[in-house]
């Protein structure tokens, strides 16, 4: 069942950097976006179209998807809330946008200042505009097996979720573990809740690794055939409503846990490294990936 090819979407310019303190400017973020698809990313999740008093590191979105040299083959996303977000994004041609919902009421409204149901209605103008570009949508699903605010998330709220995600036309979903508390069963549950509403081709696992559990809740989603997988580079990240959560599993060390399994992901490990320590110097701090430390330490 374990499939032999994976496609990784580094999330690391959006996710790993939207809660960063000081304010990284757009040329660094530029260049993290090329040296990604240098190492052989595919898919790169570049910035969002939120209120900048919201999140003020992604002010730039303009600025960072205008300026990115893009490549042939390579599918550039963004996160659009709403419409407002929307109108923004689709002026800097994004190839996917991705609306983010959650599993947890309680996290919805902390995050996008909504109910669960109120972010479908939002987001099902902002899904039929992209389908009628031709853009593609993914939904993130947050909190699929803890929430910051209410503990632990049942499947059943998964489920419901992906399945009002699927009714308003979302191509494909991100399980998300926003605060990295899932275990492998558990994250085995939410997947298969997924599951009843998106083929396996159109689910992902989206890992924080805050409790040091995301590669073996990769492995328990790779031992389901999950071939889609997000993460970021040098570990970078956490969300700004979730608060002490870690960045998402670093991009080195899946990759390294990938290629020792001998499944296949395309990406240069040592250009990843590279990458990695670019950003990682620029922030002056240690790279949260165990793979590039261990690798820059040989
Ligand atoms: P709201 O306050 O409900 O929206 O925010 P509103 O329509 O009432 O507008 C309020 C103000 O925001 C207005 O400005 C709007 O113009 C502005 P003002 O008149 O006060 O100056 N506004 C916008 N500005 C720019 N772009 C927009 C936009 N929309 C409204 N698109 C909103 C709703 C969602 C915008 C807000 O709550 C927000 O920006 N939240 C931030 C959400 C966010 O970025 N969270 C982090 C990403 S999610 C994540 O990290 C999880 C994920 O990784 C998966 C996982 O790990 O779980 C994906
Ligand atoms: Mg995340």
């Amino acid at each position: 069942n374990i499939p032999t090819r994976v496609r990784i979407i580094d999330v690391g310019p959006r996710d790993g950097l939207q809660n960063e303190k000081q304010a990284v400017p757009s040329e660094v973020k530029i260049g993290l976006v090329q040296r990604l698809q240098d190492a052989g990313l595919r898919e790169i999740e570049v910035t969002s179209y939120v209120s900048p008093k919201w999140v003020p590191q992604m002010a730039d979105n303009h600025a960072v998807m205008s300026g990115i040299a893009r490549q042939a083959g390579v599918r550039y996303s963004v996160l659009t809330p709403n419409l407002k977000g929307w109108e923004a994004a689709v002026a800097d041609r994004p190839d996917e946008i991705v609306v983010f919902g959650a599993a947890s009421e309680a996290f919805s409204q902390k995050n996008i200042n909504c109910s669960i149901a109120e972010s479908i209605e939002r987001f099902a103008p902002v899904v039929e505009a992209a389908r009628a570009a031709g853009v593609a949508v993914r939904g993130a699903m947050s909190c699929t097996v803890g929430c910051p605010y209410e503990g632990e998330i049942a499947p059943e709220r998964v489920a419901y979720l992906a399945g009002l995600m699927k009714g308003i036309g979302v191509q494909r979903v991100d399980v998300a573990d926003t605060i990295g508390v899932g275990t492998p069963l558990k994250v085995q549950r939410a997947i298969a809740a997924t599951l009843q509403h998106y083929e396996l081709d159109a689910v992902s696992g989206h890992f924080h690794d805050t409790y040091g559990q995301a590669l073996s809740n990769t492995l328990a989603a790779l031992e389901l055939g999950v071939w889609n997988f997000q993460s970021s580079v040098a570990g970078l990240g956490g969300c700004p409503y979730a608060k002490g959560a870690t960045g998402n599993v670093a991009t080195e060390d899946l990759v390294y846990l990938l290629h020792g399994m001998g499944i296949e992901t395309g990406i240069d490990l040592d250009k990843l490294v590279d990458a990695g320590a670019y950003i990682s110097d620029f922030l002056g701090r240690k790279s949260g990936s165990r793979v590039a430390v261990a690798l820059l330490n040989k």
